[in-house]
């Protein structure tokens, strides 16, 4: 095309800022806005009052009144190669495990299965509305492949790595030391920091990982600090317990962690729940993110997160699908899920806040404030056209909502993918297709 400038009309909102601490002013809102894109990024936003007279004559204006504008949602936390088993829940984490996860991610060696695995998993998020997502591959080094390769030609904002782990899985799923190691470098040189991707070392979590394999990640984060890593931490108690057995000389699981350098930003733990009151002060101060997932913690049964009190910590908090414990894709359905969770803990959630941990509170714990998470001018425009009447109760009930909270509240406890009709890539629309 000619011209790489587009402009849209619609509603638009995003936060640029905690609401959970700035309050109601976080959040943006323009009932009736333009987005002005040029060149995959955000140029200008706004009242389509205000923005009118800035326009260049005669310029092509995009409607999409009775759609709301909203940035990609960040998924934090997910495993591609579970997608098969996604939805089928059996007992709580280690019998899960072993039942479900494990098959699902040996069956990856099968030549071929990675590449169909990880097109049906970024499609299936992009059908929900994710634009960015921090994935676990498998085990195998061409799963990763397979999957920044697919993120790669479709130019998506994605931080993935191999899992990293050497015991308690079974024998198909460890490596050898220096298979670990090779595999990983190159990775590394292949994936880090080409286009839009980024590489985050994966060790699956520390009752699966020897001493010399956590080591191992220290000295790749030592010599490659831009690197993410991502793993889970006192996700039920039985893993905690377990961790204590196997580690009998640090103090907790946080300590355990901290011994192997992983308290830093960069980093994003999955789970977090079962944490005393110290270790959470720790991870607030350390700038290392959490991934909320309760979808998964509810279909484990694993417990009830603490949202408030990491919150109050200062902790870095954004959610994640943890498919497949998570049973979708759907970052909204693992709002609506957050928001049962935290009524239950008699701690409510605001629906703002749920919409600030799906947008720029996962471009926090990512780091990427200044690319993705809002519309902030220079951001990249990634975003999605949410269709406000979806539904026919949607669409009665949104053209009576009476505030933003009321609004979001709509769309998350109402809304799944039906809501996304359009999801737009650095400014080009990726859907509908050819539309
Ligand atoms: N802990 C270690 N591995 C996993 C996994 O694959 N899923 C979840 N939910 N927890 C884990
Ligand atoms: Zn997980």
């Amino acid at each position: 095309p000619a011209s790489s400038s587009r402009i849209l009309r619609g509603a638009i909102v995003d936060c640029l800022d905690d609401p959970a601490i700035a309050g109601e002013s976080a959040v943006r809102y323009f009932e009736d806005g333009l987005l002005w894109i040029k060149d995959g990024r955000v140029h200008a936003v706004g009242t389509a009052g205000e923005l009118a007279a800035r326009l260049p004559a005669n310029v092509d204006i995009e409607d999409r009144r009775g759609g709301l504008l909203v940035p990609g949602l960040i998924d934090t936390h997910t495993h591609y190669p579970q997608l098969s088993v996604a939805g089928s829940p059996s007992g709580s984490l280690f019998e899960w495990l072993e039942r479900r996860a494990f098959p699902a991610e040996s069956a990856l060696a099968q030549p071929g299965l990675a590449e169909v695995m990880a097109h049906r998993f970024i499609a299936e998020m992009l059908r929900n509305g994710t634009t960015t997502a921090m994935v676990f591959a498998g085990v195998q080094p061409e799963s990763a492949d397979a999957f920044f390769q697919h993120a790669q030609h479709l130019g998506l904002r994605m931080v993935a790595g191999k899992v990293l782990q050497d015991r308690m899985v079974p024998e198909a799923l460890r490596e050898a030391p220096e298979q670990t190691l090779e595999a990983t470098d190159r990775l590394i040189q292949r994936w880090h920091g080409r286009d839009r991707l980024a590489y985050a070392l994966t060790p699956r979590f520390a009752p699966a990982c020897s001493e010399m394999l956590l080591s191992q990640c220290r000295d790749w984060l030592r010599q490659s600090p831009s690197l993410y890593l991502q793993t889970h931490l006192a996700e039920t108690e039985e893993e905690c317990d377990r961790v204590a057995k196997l580690f009998p000389r640090d103090r907790g699981y946080l300590d355990l962690y901290d011994r192997f350098g992983f308290l830093r930003a960069g980093t994003i733990f999955a789970h977090a729940i079962y944490l005393q009151a110290d270790e959470q002060r720790r991870l607030g101060e350390s700038g290392a993110a959490v991934a909320h997932c309760p979808s998964s913690n509810l279909l484990l049964g694993s417990g009830l997160m603490p949202l408030r009190a990491l919150q109050d910590t200062d902790v870095l908090l954004s959610v994640g699908t943890d498919v497949g414990a998570g049973p979708s894709c759907s970052v909204l359905k693992t709002l609506a899920d957050a928001i049962r969770v935290q009524q239950l803990r008699g701690e409510p959630m605001g629906m703002l806040q749920a919409f600030y941990l799906a947008t720029l509170g996962g471009a926090r714990a990512l780091k990427l404030e200044q690319q993705i998470g809002s519309f902030r001018v220079g951001n990249e425009a990634d975003f999605l056209v949410l269709d406000l009447e979806a539904t026919p109760e949607l669409a009665e009930r949104t053209a009576r909502a009476n505030s933003l909270e009321e609004l979001m509240g709509l769309l998350i406890l109402l809304g799944d993918d039906r809501l996304v009709v359009e999801v737009n890539i650095q400014g080009r629309r990726l859907i509908p297709v050819g539309a």
